[in-house]
């Protein structure tokens, strides 16, 4: 396993020298690729795989990668000395800019710690900022000794040029806060605060999303919720966009994706996490349909438009329906 994490360790030192050598050549041809829904997913290196003939031009990046704290990935060192490893998410950064149409937008998912560090890696590499969402988690802080506990998680959102080519104003109803009189008419738009997106927790709420293995384990820890790229896709992208995840994990990307209309590119170095894709975008499982957020946005003007299907459309006149059933 060391003799592997050292290897891998060689290849992206030898793709920060150089965009492409001869040996990338080799490794790029013989990556395996797969169909998914509307999209594809390459089994490999994204620090490699990144090259604009492979994986053409996109409008819209989800980058999660490893955060580099230790932690157990089967085909990935999480110990990197910290310069080297900002390095690399400069590399990433920049190839995807690359490769990014004019207005398209990219969200960079971090730890709060680490903000400073997000920011300078898309500054350097050619975005323009556009906002530091903070991404509230639901669970309880994180205790510390010596200052307040950790809450969330930043997700810095940046553009390629000034201006985002799509921006879908999104509104959202959530509950009322203490002391509010009246109800609102109409939502409110959705701000770089995101409260209402549940994390996937191990134990008592963990609830059905979470790919398990046979023995009930939680495949990925790191899996993101299907909710929090739904807002992503929906507000940065149109039907027939197309999104990339350099660091698919287990698809939640993908997945999304793919009932919104928009084709997609993962990328992911663990082939066991590959299977698991494409088995999660085969068998579409009742937890990973994101019908039941349809209602929650339904005071977005163009929502209809952006949703890419009439399905979910018809999944909230149901459940008004029912509602209304159940009150006679
Ligand atoms: C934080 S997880 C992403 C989780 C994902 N957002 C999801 O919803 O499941 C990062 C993933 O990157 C993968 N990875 C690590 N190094 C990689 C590389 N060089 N190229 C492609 N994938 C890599 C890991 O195997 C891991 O599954």
């Amino acid at each position: 396993m060391a003799t592997k994490k050292r290897q891998r360790q060689a290849n992206i030192k030898i793709t920060q020298e150089s965009y492409i050598k001869e040996r990338d050549i080799e490794y790029v041809i013989s990556a395996k690729e797969y169909e998914i829904g509307l999209g594809k997913i390459m089994l490999g290196d994204c620090t490699t795989l990144l090259l604009s003939r492979i994986v053409g031009t996109v409008d819209l990046t989800f980058l999660d990668p490893p955060f580099n704290q230790s932690k157990e990935y089967a085909e990935h060192d999480d110990s990197m000395e910290p310069a080297e490893y900002w390095n690399w998410m400069k590399t990433i950064a920049q190839k995807v800019y690359d490769l990014t149409t004019e207005g398209g937008a990219i969200y960079f998912m971090q730890r709060e710690k680490n903000t400073e560090h997000v920011l300078q890696c898309l500054r350097e590499s050619g975005w323009v900022f556009q906002n530091l969402i903070v991404w509230k988690k639901k669970t309880s802080a994180v205790p510390g000794n010596h200052r307040y506990g950790k809450q969330y998680q930043v997700i810095a959102f940046a553009t390629k040029g000034k201006t985002p080519r799509v921006f879908n104003r999104l509104r959202i109803n959530p509950p009322l806060p203490q002391g509010y009189k009246y109800e609102r008419e109409n939502g409110m738009f959705v701000t770089d605060i995101w409260d209402d997106i549940r994390e996937l927790t191990s134990g008592y709420f963990a609830g059905e999303e979470p790919l398990r293995d046979k023995e009930g384990n939680r495949l990925h820890k790191q899996q993101s919720p299907i909710e929090l790229l739904t807002r992503i896709i929906l507000s940065s992208s149109m039907p027939g966009d197309k999104a990339l995840d350099p660091f698919a994990g287990t698809g939640t990307t993908a997945v999304v994706a793919n009932q919104l209309g928009r084709t997609s590119v993962s990328i992911e170095l663990d082939l066991k996490n590959v299977n698991a894709i494409k088995k999660r975008c085969e068998e579409q499982k009742p937890s990973d349909d994101i019908g039941k957020f349809y209602a929650g946005y339904r005071y977005t003007s163009n929502l209809e438009e952006i949703w890419g299907q009439n399905k979910e459309k018809q999944f909230l006149e149901r459940s008004l329906l029912k509602k209304q059933i159940s009150l006679l």
